[in-house]
């Protein structure tokens, strides 16, 4: 196990405090005896948290004009704030680059008392692999859509203030676990009988499972010499999709027979909801952006750096992780 002794009685914030991944990493800095302040918006669905353990602040980051709460007290910065679906690359780029410099520059005038930040990007601010392959933190990045050029364009700016700041980037790829309702969604078709195949078959890709990344964001924010490093972060192992649905319907005991849709009609329905929802104030689930990245053969990374250089050890392999999903779906009786 991995020492975070530095955590106990530090005061952390955390951006995006009620999203999936914000919610989890709260539970656990509450374990290792942190004070938590949560950045929240207007807007959001505070359910996952607490509210008597930390204190709330209401913060839209997507404002140019937002002050960072109680930087006064804060030793360490979480930023898992993000948007993963919205309705223009505008939207996108002011939440997940804009905010960034805005949130470290406030950052930076405190600089002396911070001692670690942890910025939340993504596998897909480097793009996809090559199947049968991995990126690496090496690999130059070539993001494929909207969501991975705001992300990439977030970690350079995260990277510009890294000589005054101790920021460490870490680039997940999908993360499942409790509380998360994309995977959700692929879980339920299985559940009904029904593993759903895009295109061809044997696409590949890495996943995490959410208290593996939430261990690894901690590990990561000890204040050490890897300051200012990108690194992907993976369960260490590389999946085709049909082997996930394979597991998941072993976990549920059911028989799976096989949906499959060509991706051609795909995306007539990807344009068909963003036409839809241009109508609407609500950003569309599935739309011509997310077809790009169902698009691709392979989003496989190499996490052998992280686990190197911060002597990191996964958890939780692929029948762990699910097992653990699954049950967490049972007892909420979302299956
Ligand atoms: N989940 C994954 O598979 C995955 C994989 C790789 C990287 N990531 C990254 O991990 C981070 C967290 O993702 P997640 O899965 O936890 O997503 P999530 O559940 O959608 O959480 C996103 C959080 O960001 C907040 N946020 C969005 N726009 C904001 C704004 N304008 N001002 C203030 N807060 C705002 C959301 O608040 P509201 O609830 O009010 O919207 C929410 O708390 C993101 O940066 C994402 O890019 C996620």
């Amino acid at each position: 196990m991995n020492d975070l002794s530095h955590l106990k009685g530090a005061t952390a914030l955390v951006t995006g405090a009620n999203g999936f991944i914000g919610s989890h990493l709260i539970d656990q800095l509450l374990a290792c005896g942190c004070e938590v302040h949560g950045l929240v918006r207007e807007s959001s669905d505070l359910k996952w948290l607490d509210k008597s353990q930390i204190t709330l602040h209401k913060v839209n980051l997507a404002r140019q004009d937002f002050k960072v709460p109680a930087l006064e007290d804060i030793d360490y910065i979480f930023h898992c704030a993000g948007l993963t679906k919205a309705k223009s690359r505008s939207d996108y780029f002011d939440v997940n680059a804009t905010a960034c410099s805005n949130l470290y520059e406030q950052s930076e005038k405190r600089a002396g008392r911070i001692k670690g930040i942890v910025h939340l990007s993504s596998l897909a601010a480097t793009g996809p692999s090559l199947k049968g392959g991995r990126v690496d933190e090496t690999t130059p990045c070539r993001p494929v859509t909207f969501y991975g050029q705001s992300k990439l364009a977030g970690e350079e700016i995260a990277k510009e203030f890294s000589d005054s700041l101790p920021i460490t980037i870490l680039r997940p790829p999908v993360v499942y676990g409790p509380r998360e309702e994309n995977f959700f969604t692929f879980v339920k078709l299985i559940h009904k009988g029904w593993g759903l195949q895009i295109g061809k078959a044997g696409k590949e890709l890495s996943l995490i499972y959410v208290a593996d990344l939430v261990q690894a964001m901690l590990v990561a924010s000890k204040p050490a010499n890897q300051e200012g490093c990108r690194y992907f972060v993976t369960d260490g192992q590389v999946y085709v999709w049909e082997q996930v649905a394979n597991e998941c319907a072993r976990i549920m005991n059911v028989r799976l027979k096989t949906l499959k849709i060509p991706e051609g009609v795909l995306s007539f329905a990807a344009l068909f909801f963003e036409v839809w929802a241009s109508f609407s104030s609500k950003v569309a689930l599935f739309d011509r952006q997310r077809m790009i990245d169902i698009q691709q053969s392979s989003w496989s990374a190499s996490p052998d750096k992280f686990f190197e250089e911060l002597r990191f050890e996964p958890q939780y392999d692929l029948s762990r992780g699910l097992a653990e999903t699954i049950k967490w779906y049972q007892q909420q009786k979302w299956l």
